[in-house]
């Protein structure tokens, strides 16, 4: 079987993030936006650095002004999932850019959402649940906003909540009220940490959040004790490496630590995170992992499963995706 034909777990993919460049400069066509500067002359998004990735990104997303707009785009980035072996994905979706976390207007972009989930898993096989993510360098108000959204509409599609954006602004810390709501609301929780930041970071969204998933946590390579208790606390990783190569974050593939975090017993899977700003998808984080660390059906057998054992939805699903 080929590596784009094997069956594949998403934990870890940003919704605006995952838009075609030609899909979001088609709406700013139509609605006469002016987003040209975040692209380059080839048509592909143009970002600097991290920072300026965010600006880039913000850029995009804002030509997504309605729930139909979202709609689209979900249809769209389930059916590339869908092509590459995905038959399940946890997607990043933020309330601050859904209706600016009102909690009408973030239930309007739900529905169309959930409806548009629907018809992608009946017609492509992909089942789809979303992690409402508050955005770090928004701030801790905006934050609270976005866990309220997530709290009043959690159920069989959000399922967990998370925090992406600038890690080097504030710390995790900052945003436990909005962790405590979203857990007492049931939601299962993740946080991007130990992608800028460093070992510290890591450990204190384990510690002061209560996360059971990291987004990244790569950077806890750098303190081997962290690597254990992260171990000991079976915390699953949502790595990323195409991102983190893309991004700078390490040099190549061969440099990039999962297989060495994977030897260690960690709880290590794959994602693409924002796979057009990438130039990846899921099935070329498949090849280069093969062809950087020589990994085989087996381990991809190990990955697969870890994505499971660590995904965002009740048995029942889990029992009819394994
Ligand atoms: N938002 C989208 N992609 C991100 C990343 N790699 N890190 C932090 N926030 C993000
Ligand atoms: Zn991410």
């Amino acid at each position: 079987m080929s590596l784009k034909q094997m069956k594949k777990i998403e934990l870890h993919l940003h919704l605006e993030g995952a838009a075609p460049p030609a899909f979001i400069r088609g709406l700013a066509a139509e609605k006469k936006i002016d987003i040209h500067r975040a692209f380059d002359e080839r048509g592909h998004y143009a970002y600097r650095d991290f920072v300026h990735f965010l600006q880039v990104y913000e850029a995009a997303t804002s030509v997504l002004q309605t729930p139909e707009d979202y709609a689209r785009l979900l249809q769209a980035v389930l059916q590339e999932s869908a092509e590459h072996g995905v038959i399940y994905t946890e997607l990043f979706v933020s309330p601050d850019f859904c209706g600016g976390s009102d909690v009408a207007a973030w239930r309007d972009y739900l529905a169309a959402l959930q409806s548009t989930a629907a018809e992608a898993e009946a017609k492509l096989g992909i089942t789809a649940r979303g992690i409402v993510t508050c955005i770090r360098h928004f701030g801790p108000d905006k934050a609270r906003a976005s866990a309220l959204c997530a709290a009043e509409t959690a159920g069989d599609f959000i399922t967990g909540f998370g925090i992406a954006g600038d890690e080097g602004i504030g710390k995790p810390g900052d945003y436990l009220w909005s962790f405590d709501c979203a857990r007492e609301a049931g939601l299962r929780l993740t946080a991007h940490a130990g992608e800028w930041g460093g070992p510290q970071s890591v450990r204190d969204a384990v510690r002061d959040l209560g996360v059971e998933r990291i987004g990244h946590g790569v950077r806890a390579i750098e303190d081997l004790a962290l690597v254990d208790e992260l171990g000991e606390r079976a915390i699953t990783l949502e790595v990323c490496p195409g991102s983190n190569v893309a991004l700078g974050l390490y040099p190549a593939w061969r440099k990039h630590p999962i297989e060495t975090l994977r030897e260690r017993g960690l709880k290590v899977t794959v994602s693409t995170d924002d796979p057009p700003f990438f130039h990846t998808t899921m099935t070329r984080e498949y090849e280069e992992l093969e062809r950087a660390f020589g990994w085989d059906e087996a381990i991809f057998a190990e990955i697969h499963r870890n994505a499971l054992d660590a995904a965002f939805c009740d048995t029942a699903t889990r029992d009819r995706i394994a």
